[in-house]
């Protein structure tokens, strides 16, 4: 787990560099799915259940599961979800991060941030005994106090040798509802802020989600490990500090 974290922190840490007007979803794509091969890693999300690419981008109103294509060019103003899941000696590791495309709008970077710090908060909560509720609750409050909704329709999953697996995790609910963690648990945090309303929908190629409402969407990814005293963060980008990754980066 610690070894395919951090060849997915690297990818998405690479892949962040190519964000730029101009760059098409299908080039980010093609980019990390190479930088996966060439450490000996898959991407998770080819064919899984269908899925035609090696990774998700999520473009503005796109909530998650965005479908990298040539068609798609990205312009100033846009803001980018970069979705990278790779899977290294049997295991699965999963990140992402929102990018923003040039200069964005204030209301762009509003949700961005709130979305990077409902994460941060979902984490906090993360230690032994403590229990699922209480990461969406964290998340909640916040999102709320900033004028922000968290989606509902996508949570959190538990991930090791299965790219999704139990236990669920909602980006709401109520503190000391849900499973109670325990030590070695792995799973991913990974709130949807929405600045309008939280309701999706699937597009016609039956991956895209919306937001109903088609206004701005932001999302952060981590994968974490529950510890005897807490948290680690598997795909901190501080970690490749000084690891053979950053050579290569
Ligand atoms: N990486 C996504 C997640 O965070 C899942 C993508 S599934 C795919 O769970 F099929 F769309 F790739
Ligand atoms: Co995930
Ligand atoms: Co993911």
């Amino acid at each position: 787990m610690r070894q395919t974290c951090l060849l997915a922190a690297a990818t998405l840490k690479m892949i962040g560099r190519h964000v730029q007007p101009g760059v098409s979803t299908q080039a980010l794509n093609d980019l990390c799915d190479e930088f996966i091969r060439d450490h000996g890693a898959i991407p998770s999300p080819l064919n899984y259940k269908g899925f035609p690419r090696s990774i998700c981008t999520s473009v503005n109103e796109v909530v998650c599961h965005g479908i990298p294509s040539a068609r798609q060019v990205l312009r100033e103003g846009d803001i980018v979800n970069v979705d990278v899941t790779t899977l290294l000696g049997g295991f699965h590791g999963d990140c992402s991060a929102t990018f923003c495309v040039g200069q964005v709008s204030k209301e762009a970077r509003h949700v961005v941030e709130v979305s990077r710090q409902c994460l941060a908060l979902g984490i906090e909560q993360v230690r032994p005994g403590g229990h699922i509720g209480d990461i969406g609750a964290a998340i909640e409050r916040h999102a709320h106090a900033e004028g922000c909704s968290v989606v509902r329709d996508f949570c959190g999953h538990g991930i090791g040798r299965q790219f999704h697996c139990a236990p669920e995790v909602p980006h709401f609910g109520r503190r000391g509802e849900g499973e109670e963690m325990f030590p070695n648990l792995t799973f991913t945090i990974e709130p949807m802020i929405n600045l309008g309303r939280p309701e999706t929908r699937i597009l016609g190629d039956g991956w895209t989600a919306v937001t109903v409402d088609r206004k701005l969407s932001a999302q952060f990814e981590h994968t974490l490990l529950v510890t005897r005293s807490g948290v680690d963060v598997l795909t901190d980008p501080e970690k490749l500090r000084g690891t053979r990754h950053e050579a290569l980066l």
